[in-house]
């Protein structure tokens, strides 16, 4: 067998990448690795080839051969032969991108990316299942750095969270007992131009009730078949969105709602992602802690104005401190805060500036996201430079400098594809503050049923720790009229993981 795939970068501009059908078993493994070094590509038809060629923009060809185990790279002059032979899929698939990303290196002259071939959402998946067979720290480290090609830094990282979480982590007994829910309001007052979360801006008030009754209907028959079924319900989260988008009497209609269908002696944490601080007044908040929301953030992203106002968040920074303030007298004792590094025009002394306000104002959880630029934002990745990336990569260098004096500690993390500078987004904590759902969502090791718009049920088989997800249509109108059978389909489902026990 004789393939040829071509790759074709374009220097000029945004990389245009080809690979026919051919290569489908390692065709995304390719893909992943080529991005690591040109985030900005595109996949091409060859058709389009000559359409770039007409336009005079300057291309260069990648030509991948394989014949059987022995695989060809070429650029221009440049070429790589190696063998790719591993004792299954996996580790063939491992292999190749180890060459794919040496070549890549040396061509492009990049010098080490930090999480080398991990290109995977949730790098900590890996560790703990390491754990699981009592591997060695110095053995999962090793498999890190030699495998995976990931420097020291996030290598540790990774081993720091997993370690951290592990005492968190359902055992198969008792995540056959216990499931978690996530509600989406997919709402918000207006866009943040980087965002690319299913969010609505707030439609008509009629429609607003709709799906809320609707939301409701599926609480309460979730909440009455999991108490048939004898699950309990650990954790509660309610995100979006913006669910502080709502009305006062609609936020109390939800939360009435929620504590009546899912609340119960054995729900542990219940969070509510308030977010936007100027979706939020003081009585909300406390319609919020009447109803017993122990947790909720209130996302900054910045602290600085002209960050705020560069990317749409529509409020000053003083309306951050003002809500923040208010959710300490109405009485809430865990607090989470986002930032995101890379944002439009930041420099690492405007991040360091954030940083230096969550220490001054010591919410019990702050979230770090690195920017990721989809296709859903109004944003676009062709508007970042490397220059960014260099400075996202200091930011979080800088991160690590200001972690040591402040008493935070890591305990989630996962990736995400068109992140700016290859870094990860990493929820920390004051000792002792650490959030189960995120733990529990992010590890996978958990039912979770999602309820509500685009969201999403993660089913476990507790045997080997594998997933079935099924998703709620993401459109609000067809969410409302399809509402019987969504919620047909999610008694159905309970009914089948008790028949299976
Ligand atoms: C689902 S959003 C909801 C939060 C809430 N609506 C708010 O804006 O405060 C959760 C978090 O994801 C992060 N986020 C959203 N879009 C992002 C992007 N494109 N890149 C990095 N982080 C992003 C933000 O930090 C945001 O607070
Ligand atoms: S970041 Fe939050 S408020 Fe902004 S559009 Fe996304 S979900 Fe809505």
């Amino acid at each position: 067998m004789n393939e040829h795939d071509k790759c074709v970068l374009n220097h000029s501009g945004i990389p245009h990448f080809y690979l026919p059908e051919a290569h489908n078993a390692y065709r995304q493994a390719i893909f992943d690795v080529i991005r690591i070094f040109f985030p900005q590509f595109q996949w091409t038809e060859e058709a389009s080839l000559a359409e770039l060629s007409a336009q005079q923009i300057n291309v260069e060809t990648i030509q991948m051969e394989q014949n059987e185990q022995t695989w060809t790279l070429m650029i221009g002059e440049n070429r790589s032969v190696f063998r790719v032979e591993g004792l299954d899929e996996n580790q063939c698939r491992r292999l190749l991108k180890q060459e794919v990303y040496a070549f890549l290196q040396q061509y492009t002259k990049q010098k080490e990316h930090p999480w080398g071939i991990m290109t995977g959402v949730r790098p900590t998946k890996i560790v703990h299942r390491c754990l699981d067979e009592k591997q060695s720290k110095e053995e999962i480290s090793r498999m890190l750095r030699q495998d995976y090609l990931m420097n020291e830094e996030k290598t540790n990282l990774l081993l720091e969270v997993t370690a951290r979480q592990r005492p968190f982590l359902l055992s198969r007994n008792e995540a056959e007992e216990k499931v978690s829910i996530y509600l989406s309001i997919p709402f918000c007052p207006t866009r943040c131009a980087y965002c690319s979360f299913p969010a609505f801006s707030l439609p008509k008030p009629k429609l607003q009730e709709e799906y809320l009754t609707n939301l409701l209907r599926e609480c309460q028959a979730v909440g009455e078949a999991l108490k048939t079924s004898g699950r309990q319900i650990q954790t509660v989260y309610i995100g979006g969105g913006t669910p502080t988008s709502l009305s006062e009497p609609q936020l109390a209609r939800l939360l009435e709602g929620v504590q009546r269908y899912l609340g119960g002696e054995s729900l542990a944490e219940f969070t509510v992602e308030a977010g936007r601080p100027d979706t939020i007044t003081r009585e909300k908040l406390q319609i919020l802690h009447d109803y017993k929301a122990g947790r909720i953030s209130i996302n900054p992203q910045t602290f600085l104005q002209k960050t705020l106002d560069a990317i749409g968040r529509r409020h000053s920074v003083d309306a951050i401190y003002e809500v923040y303030e208010m959710a300490r007298q109405v009485g809430f004792d865990s607090i989470n805060m986002d930032l995101i590094t890379g944002l439009t025009g930041e420099t690492e002394d405007d991040f360091a500036y954030s940083l230096e306000q969550i220490a001054r104002l010591k919410p019990e959880n702050v979230t770090v996201h690195t920017l990721a630029i989809k296709r859903t934002a109004r944003l676009a990745l062709n508007q970042f430079s490397d220059e960014q990336s260099r400075v996202v990569e200091a930011m979080h260098k800088r991160m690590n400098q200001w972690l040591d004096g402040t008493g935070y500690v890591p305990y989630y993390l996962y990736r995400q594809k068109h992140m700016i500078g290859d870094q990860e987004n990493t929820g920390y904590c004051l000792p002792g503050k650490e959030s189960l759902y995120n733990i529990l969502m992010m590890e996978e090791r958990q039912t979770i049923f999602g309820l509500g718009v685009g969201s999403t049920s993660k089913y476990v088989n507790t045997a080997d720790w594998t997933l079935t997800q099924s998703s709620n249509p993401k459109d609000l109108i067809f969410y409302n009229q399809r509402i019987d059978e969504i919620i047909d389909k999610k008694i159905e489902k309970i009914r089948e993981m008790c028949k299976t026990e």
